[in-house]
């Protein structure tokens, strides 16, 4: 079977947004499931640690990685079945995410335009359940096909299976590292599902003399909203939002809101509010500040940048240091959304 070469010692520079140089000590990519089944089975790399890696979007390289990283390359967009109103497609985990929201918007089908212009890969995408603007993968996802990586047989996870949180899923949990997300099937929309709900969207959509949406108007909302406050990582290192947001007991907050008035929160269930992390850190002085070659952005302190000769350990010493530093002043306790290698 053809397969492409296996490389040794490859700079994994150019394969992650924030800019870090780390290298592999093998490298290969796949473009095919029988590819990845193959490599997974070899047994001349059975019993080496492997990483598998999308569009390395949410990944933070501290030291060089021993083992073989396996970047996928599976491609391909196919029409499932469709109905008046629905339309189920396949796609390969390989995908760009954002060439995928365009390419739907281009053939009329919805439900994506809200997560327009997140970095990484379809395949990723289920893994933390990536979210913005009022939806969640798990609103359009319909199944997908992973990769045992032990046995190399191939399965199909249910919505149910997949056990979707915020920025959560089974693969992050109990099934961690144990799976390769080979193939996604979304179901999507022929009719516009217009959701504006996320405040900024329809603020965005008046400054931009639109009073009725379409779902590409929409997209380009998110579009314009994500340009104006997160750094592009062509120009600026990062990997999107560092930590998530952390969500506290409603008795915690109340405590907190007696102390600060100002406090943003978001209901999230019945005992529990989530509050924006960019919040508490810019309170913690962050915001902005350069600490040698690296910081909390300057118009989003949730996102940590590498001004570029950053190293992975300066930026996770950093995190530390931030982290210490909310805990301190609110005893609330972040925990990182980006995968620390
Ligand atoms: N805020 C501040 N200072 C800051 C940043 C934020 O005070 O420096 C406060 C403001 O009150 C603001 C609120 O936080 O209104 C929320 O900020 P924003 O709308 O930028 O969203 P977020 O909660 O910081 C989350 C996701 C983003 C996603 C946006 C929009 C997480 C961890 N992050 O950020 O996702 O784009 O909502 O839906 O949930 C990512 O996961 O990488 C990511 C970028």
């Amino acid at each position: 079977m053809m397969t492409s070469p296996i490389k040794q010692e490859v700079s994994l520079l150019s394969f992650n947004t924030f800019g870090i140089e780390a290298k592999a000590r093998y490298f290969v990519e796949v473009t095919s499931i029988e590819a990845l089944k193959a490599i997974l089975l070899d047994p001349d790399y059975q019993a080496i640690p492997k990483l598998i890696l999308g569009g390395g979007s949410n990944l933070l390289f501290t030291q060089d990685f021993d083992g073989l990283v396996i970047k996928m390359g599976i491609k391909g967009i196919e029409k499932m079945r469709e109905d008046n109103e629905n339309i189920w497609v396949k796609v390969g985990a390989g995908e760009n995410w954002h060439d995928f929201v365009v390419y739907c918007l281009e053939q009329g089908w919805y439900g994506v335009e809200n997560l327009s212009l997140i970095y990484g890969t379809v395949g990723a995408a289920p893994m933390q359940n990536i979210g913005a603007y009022g939806v969640e993968l798990k609103d359009i996802f319909d199944l997908l096909i992973a990769i045992d990586r032990e046995t190399g047989n191939q399965q199909f996870f249910t919505h149910a299976d997949c056990k979707f949180g915020y920025r959560e899923s089974v693969f992050k949990s109990e099934l961690k590292d144990k799976y390769v997300i080979a193939e996604v099937i979304f179901h999507l929309s022929k009719k516009p599902q217009i959701n504006t709900s996320y405040g900024t969207i329809q603020q965005t959509l008046v400054e931009m003399g639109i009073s009725q949406p379409t779902p590409k108007a929409v997209s380009e909302a998110v579009i314009r909203i994500r340009k104006s406050k997160l750094p592009n990582p062509e120009q600026v290192g990062n990997a999107g939002s560092f930590f998530k947001n952390p969500e506290i007991l409603k008795s915690h907050f109340e405590n907190l809101r007696e102390q600060y008035p100002n406090m943003p929160s978001y209901p999230a269930g019945e005992q529990k509010v989530k509050v924006p992390a960019g919040w508490l850190i810019e309170q913690c002085g962050w915001k902005g500040r350069k600490v040698g070659n690296t910081g909390a952005h300057k118009d989003q302190a949730l996102v940590i940048v590498n001004y570029g000769m950053a190293t992975g350990l300066e930026i996770s010493e950093l995190a530390t240091k931030i982290q210490a530093s909310v805990l301190e002043k609110f005893g609330i306790q972040l925990h990182t959304e980006v995968n620390i290698v």
